[in-house]
């Protein structure tokens, strides 16, 4: 079994979120399930770095603009198909927006290309490579299947949505620029939205079957609150939706091997040295209740805004918080504000080293997203025996047992749960926090749950290999 995976990200190439590491260990964990998975993305210039000289497989001389080349290379050990195009990919900045903060203009242009040259490996192949299966991801490769379809490949494709908030909208005008027929600018069974067009609704109209990144958000996403106006698409094809849990990279993410942590440790017992060193780190006093932290781009969608808030909450009863994220001016502001306790310590900026010391050295990690398709930090934390707070939506539901009365009886809990997602639930689920902290033996039991929770990809990888074979063989 064959796939090509056609991403915008990937680690340990780019990241801007989530989206990479999972397409960055698909490969890996897929390879172990008996599928040879090949990942297709931008040549941004990391990318280009990275693959350093690599084979020509397919080329076209205008691609929207310019000449593109799709070449072959290995690199961390992932087999990729790069697109070559420096008119859409050779430059400074942040992937999708230019200095001042504003998408690129050429956005459509940049990714319909991506998933044009996507639609051609496809149905060409890559050398002798020939994929059996076009596996796409976000908006960013939503015109594939639309290609392929369109050009008359039979090929079964699969979008998966991480994140249904972003559309890749194009002015109607682009219409023959994009290489799209007229006539699908539809609303019903087509891309129109809104008097646009949209890659993604592409994407979701014309795949095979969609994936997204946990069975709760692919509930969720059928209903107006959380479908970003698809969810009566969604809903139309909810027999060829699955929701599929994300797993973690379970070698980078090991408490005891881990070489970007003060102190490796098998048992929650061994947090402390890690935790009194991220204490020393950032200045911060001992203190009576527990220490916490978030690890999150700064945007609307985490919820933050609500833990400005509630804040008070935990400082009062001797709680801590460091923040580690970047992301709004606005919520960075406040933050930066907000550490002017001395409880409270922030570090704007993107750190992996530093995200690690902060889940391996917190009691506490806190993630109460308004909407949240996997989320994979509260899954870290897990593993390191990091208490998650999280709010009741997505893969955050899914992946935590709330310390309710039942499950403290049966002693299953493994974090804590807000719902509705309020400053004042929040405040309360932090008072929650300090005291379950506060008991001992309790909160040991939940950091043993925690760490023995499954986190991996085995029973995700399974799943998407049944579901490859299940669109590769006709019925
Ligand atoms: P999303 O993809 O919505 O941002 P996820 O929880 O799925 O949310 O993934 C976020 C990923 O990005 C995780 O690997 C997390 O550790 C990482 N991350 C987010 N912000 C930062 C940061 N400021 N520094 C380091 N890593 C970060
Ligand atoms: C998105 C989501 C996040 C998910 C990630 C990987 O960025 O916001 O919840 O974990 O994709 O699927």
């Amino acid at each position: 079994m064959k796939v090509l995976s056609v991403a915008s990200e990937c680690v340990p190439f780019v990241k801007t979120g989530g989206l990479a590491d999972v397409v960055g260990a698909l490969p890996r964990v897929m390879g172990q399930a008996g599928v040879e998975m090949r990942v297709m993305l931008p040549g941004y210039p990391g990318v280009m770095r990275a693959i350093g000289k690599a084979k020509t497989v397919l080329e076209e001389s205008d691609l929207f603009g310019g000449a593109g080349r799709v070449v072959a290379a290995k690199a961390a050990g992932i087999d990729l198909l790069v697109l070559d195009a420096p008119h859409l990919f050779e430059r400074d900045g942040s992937l999708y927006t230019g200095p001042g903060g504003t998408d690129w203009a050429d956005n459509p242009e940049r990714f319909a290309a991506l998933s044009w040259m996507a639609a051609r490996v496809a149905m060409e192949g890559a050398g002798k490579w020939r994929p059996d299966i076009l596996h796409g991801h976000d908006w960013q490769a939503g015109f594939a299947p639309y290609y392929l379809k369109k050009q008359g490949s039979a090929l079964p494709t699969i979008l998966t949505i991480h994140n249904i908030a972003f559309h890749g909208l194009a002015p109607r005008d682009k219409l023959s620029t994009l290489r799209l027929d007229p006539a699908d600018f539809v609303q019903d069974g087509g891309f129109e939205f809104w008097g646009q067009v949209d890659a993604l609704k592409a994407g979701l109209v014309w795949s095979d079957k969609i994936t997204t990144v946990s069975p709760t958000y692919a509930r969720e996403l059928t209903r107006p609150e959380f479908g970003a106006g698809l969810h009566g698409v969604i809903e139309a094809r909810a027999s060829d939706l699955a929701g599929i849990l994300n797993g973690i990279d379970t070698e980078a993410w090991d408490p005891t091997t881990d070489p970007l942590i003060a102190a490796p440790f098998k048992t929650p017992r061994g947090k402390a040295r890690n935790k009194a060193a991220l204490r020393w780190e950032f200045g911060l006093p001992e203190a009576g209740g527990p220490l916490c932290v978030v690890v999150s781009r700064l945007t609307e969608q985490k919820g933050l805004d609500l833990l400005i808030e509630a804040l008070p909450a935990l400082v009062d009863q001797g709680g801590q918080l460091i923040l580690l994220g970047t992301g709004e001016a606005k919520l960075e502001a406040a933050f930066r504000k907000a550490a002017h306790h001395e409880n409270v310590a922030v570090h704007i900026g993107y750190d992996e080293g530093l995200s690690h010391r902060l889940i391996a050295g917190a009691d506490a990690i806190l993630v109460p997203s308004r909407f949240e398709p996997c989320g994979l930090t509260q899954l870290y934390a897990l593993r390191y025996g990091t208490i998650p707070l999280v709010s009741l939506t997505g893969g955050l539901a899914d992946t935590v047992i709330p310390a309710n009365p039942a499950a403290l009886a049966k002693g299953v809990a493994t974090g804590i749960q807000i719902n509705p997602l309020t400053s004042h639930a929040l405040a309360l689920g932090l008072l929650d926090l300090c005291t379950l902290y506060q008991d001992k033996a309790t909160w040991a039991r939940m950091q043993r749950n925690a760490m023995a929770q499954p986190v991996g990809w085995e029973a995700s990888a399974a799943a998407y290999a049944r579901l490859y074979h299940e669109v590769a063989t006709p019925a």
